[in-house]
Formats: structure tokens, C-alpha cells, sequence
């Protein structure tokens, strides 16, 4: 029996045929390298840093195996959680109610007699010998979910806890001015740091390469390096667009993979994605109170005032994940009809601050774009893809 398509390809988990090992910075080192550097370095705390969907969770689960981690969420630690409860609770350990008299524990451990205090001490003890003794690698993934105050608190835990060894990684986006580990006085020259980076292209290529192998299924350098560009720096994307590709031909009992399928692949998968509202949100803008805009007739017919025009200027081929405003500015007037009048640069930056006033207001999911120094970087990959494929075009 030969393998099937949702086994190789496979977006929402981990991708045992389809795992491709990537260099660290340059270094000539891969990742998983690096990370199992920074693990048996004692007594530091490992902090991974990257943008949402660029494989930590993957890595993690690849260096150090099924067998040892233990995966736990910044989300798991909300309200009046006990740090030491969840740790303990995820491996099974029964954390309060273990000692039978707090008398007992104060004896056997310590000359001390403040019980509340010891009772605390040793079954944080127990959790981390346990973790030590058993080879577990604590692992808290998206860290950022957890509240401002319980990440302090939980920093504070973690200082002490790998003084005593224990081997933990904290997941967690980048550039949060807050970030309780990395910005912690208390833990600096104690921390392993790692920097997950976007995907290049050559690595992208090897998930497609590797996968339709696998599969028996041909497919040329040529016709993957356009899948490469298209998924847009994302590897869950490669992920999900190859397994499209495999129930379309599937479904045509052919084993080639042809440029002529891309497009339909790529529609396909949109499906996936639900950024409809946020690409609404973003093509009406603010609230004109009953005032007109200008309006803007398309090359294709259709009348778009500039915040339509903006979102379909980031739409528009080659896909790039980061736009300098000349680059916008030019894909809008090329978006519009010759002998209409083009709207000036310094109305189009003001529509592109409103733009980032009313994203920045709103969920995670909105944030697909940011405005900044004169630059739109694109966030989130898919939202681009989405735009790119997922709606009727100009
Ligand atoms: N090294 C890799 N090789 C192949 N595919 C990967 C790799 N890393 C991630 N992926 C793909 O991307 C998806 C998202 O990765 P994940 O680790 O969950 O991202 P993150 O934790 O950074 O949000 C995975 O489910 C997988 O499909
Ligand atoms: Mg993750």
C-alpha cells in the first residue's frame, strides 16, 4: 500500500514525510541543531522567536520527540492558574493534596517551619525532578496568549526553575515591546535565543519535492519553484496547496503534476480560509458618514474608491510580502483607467494611516497588514494568498 496525500502533505500537523530541515541564519548549522544546542546548555531557559505559522511548534516537536515533550499553551495560563498545577497536571502528576501533612513535608525537607511555604517548595521540587528524571522538555507555546500579569509571573517561576535544570522553551511571536522573558532583567545571560525566519524559497521547493516523491507522483523543478513563490514565505501553505494538487489529479487519475493545475489548486485551497470579513473591512475603510468618495473606474471596469484600490494593489502579481509605497503607488495607478484622473501620493498614504487606525482597533485576525515607515508588510501570508485567490479579480 502506498502512502496517501493527507499523510505527506500535511498542513495542520506534523509532517513526518514532508519535514525539511532549514539553515540557521547562515550559520551553515540547521535549526534543529541549534535548538538542541541551546537544550543541553543548563541552567538557561530557551526563547523562540518568529511569526505566526513559520514551524517553532514543528521544530520543537522534531528535535526533541513525542516521547519527551510536553506541550503546554500560554492560553492555559489564564486567570488564577498555579504555574506548577498545569506543569504538574500535564505529565499526569498530582500537584496539591500529594503530601499527606504539612508537618510531614516540613520534616523530611527542611529545618524550616513555615508549612504554607514548604508544602509549595516540594511539590515544585517533585514536578521538576520528575521532569528531569523522565528527560521531559517543558514547552510553552504561545506564550504571548497568556495575560501580561501571568507571564511575569510565570518568568519568575521559570528563572528558578532553571536554575535547578529543568529544560524548558518558550514559544512566542516576535516584536512584543512587552515580552516578559527577552526584555527581563532577571534572566538575562540565562537565555538561549533563536530567531525562527521566514521561508525562503529553496526550502519551500524541497516540502513540494519531497512530498510528490514520496507520493509517485512527477512533478519539475520548474513547476515547483512557482508553488514556492506563490506560498509566500509559508510552509503550511506549501502544505496545504500540494494536498490540493493531490485530490485534484486524484480525482483525474493523473500522477503529473502540470503547470495548468496551479491556478485550480490555488483556488481551491482558498476554501480553507475564511478572510472575507477582513478583506471587507479593509476595501470599505472608516465610516463616511454619508459623505461620497471619489471614485475610481478600473482598467476592468469597475468602480473602486482608493481603499479598493489599495487592497487590489496588493493582489496584484509579483506577490510580495513587504511593499514600499512607491511599489503600492504604482500598482494603483497601473489599476486604473488611462484617461481617468489618478489619485495624488499623499491622499493615498492618508487612506493607508486610516487603514492602519481601523486594523489596529480590531481582532488578531485583522491584522493581516501593518503600515509602518512608509512600508505595508503583509502578516499574515495566507490573508495574501487569499487576496491573491480567492475572490473574482480586477
Ligand atoms: N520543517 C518543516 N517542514 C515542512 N513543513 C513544515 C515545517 N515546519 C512547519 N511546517 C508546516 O507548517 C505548519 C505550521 O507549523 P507550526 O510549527 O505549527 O507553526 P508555528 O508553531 O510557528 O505557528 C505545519 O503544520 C506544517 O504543515
Ligand atoms: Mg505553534
Amino acid at each position: 500500500m502506498g502512502l496517501k496525500a493527507e499523510n505527506v502533505f500535511k498542513p495542520g500537523a506534523y509532517p513526518k514525510y514532508t519535514y525539511v530541515s532549514r539553515n540557521y541564519e547562515d550559520t551553515g548549522i540547521s535549526y534543529e541543531l541549534r535548538l538542541k544546542q541551546a537544550l543541553r546548555t543548563a541552567g538557561c531557559l530557551t526563547s523562540l522567536i518568529g511569526p505566526s505559522k513559520m514551524g517553532k511548534t514543528i521544530l520543537c516537536e522534531k528535535v526533541i520527540g513525542f516521547e519527551n515533550i510536553v506541550e503546554v499553551s500560554g492560553a492555559d495560563f489564564n486567570g488564577e492558574m498555579d504555574f506548577w498545577a498545569v506543569v504538574a497536571a500535564k505529565v499526569g502528576l498530582p500537584y496539591a493534596g500529594e503530601i499527606t501533612t504539612e508537618r510531614e513535608a516540613a520534616e523530611e525537607y527542611s529545618t524550616e517551619r513555615d508549612s504554607r511555604n514548604e508544602k509549595f517548595v516540594l511539590s515544585k521540587d517533585k514536578v521538576i525532578q520528575y521532569y528531569k528524571e523522565n528527560d521531559k522538555v517543558l514547552v510553552i507555546d504561545d506564550f504571548h496568549y497568556a495575560s501580561q500579569e501571568m507571564q511575569m509571573k510565570m518568568a519568575q517561576q521559570l528563572k528558578d526553575a532553571i536554575r535547578r535544570e529543568l529544560k524548558v522553551v518558550v514559544v512566542s511571536l516576535p516584536h512584543r515591546s512587552d515580552d516578559a522573558i527577552r526584555q527581563n532583567a532577571d534572566l538575562s545571560g540565562r537565555l538561549s535565543l533563536i530567531n525562527i525566519e521566514a521561508w525562503k524559497e529553496e526550502d519551500l521547493k524541497e516540502i513540494a519535492l519531497k512530498g510528490f516523491k514520496q507520493l509517485n507522483m512527477t512533478i519539475t523543478e520548474t513547476v515547483a519553484e512557482k508553488l514556492a513563490v506563490e506560498c509566500l514565505t509559508s510552509p503550511q501553505l506549501m502544505q496545504y496547496i500540494c494536498l490540493s494538487i493531490c485530490i485534484l489529479l486524484e480525482d483525474k487519475n493523473e500522477e503529473t503534476v502540470c503547470a495548468e493545475i496551479l491556478e485550480t489548486a490555488y483556488k481551491f485551497t482558498t476554501v480553507n480560509f475564511n478572510y472575507y470579513d477582513v478583506v471587507n473591512v479593509m476595501a470599505k475603510g472608516p465610516n463616511t458618514r454619508g459623505k461620497r468618495r471619489n471614485l475610481y473606474r478600473t482598467k476592468s471596469g469597475k468602480e473602486l474608491d482608493l481603499y479598493g484600490l489599495i487592497v487590489e494593489s496588493f493582489a496584484k502579481n509579483p506577490p510580495e510580502m513587504e511593499l514600499d509605497f512607491e511599489n503600492i503607488y504604482n500598482r494603483i495607478t497601473q489599476l486604473i483607467e488611462e484617461e481617468v484622473k489618478v489619485p495624488d501620493k499623499q491622499s493615498v498614504k492618508n487612506h493607508l494611516n486610516n487603514l492602519q487606525l481601523i486594523l489596529k482597533e480590531k481582532e488578531e485576525i485583522y491584522r493581516a497588514i501593518e503600515w509602518k515607515d512608509g512600508k505595508v508588510y503583509i502578516l499574515d501570508p495566507l490573508f495574501l494568498f487569499y487576496l491573491r485567490w480567492g475572490r473574482t479579480h480586477e
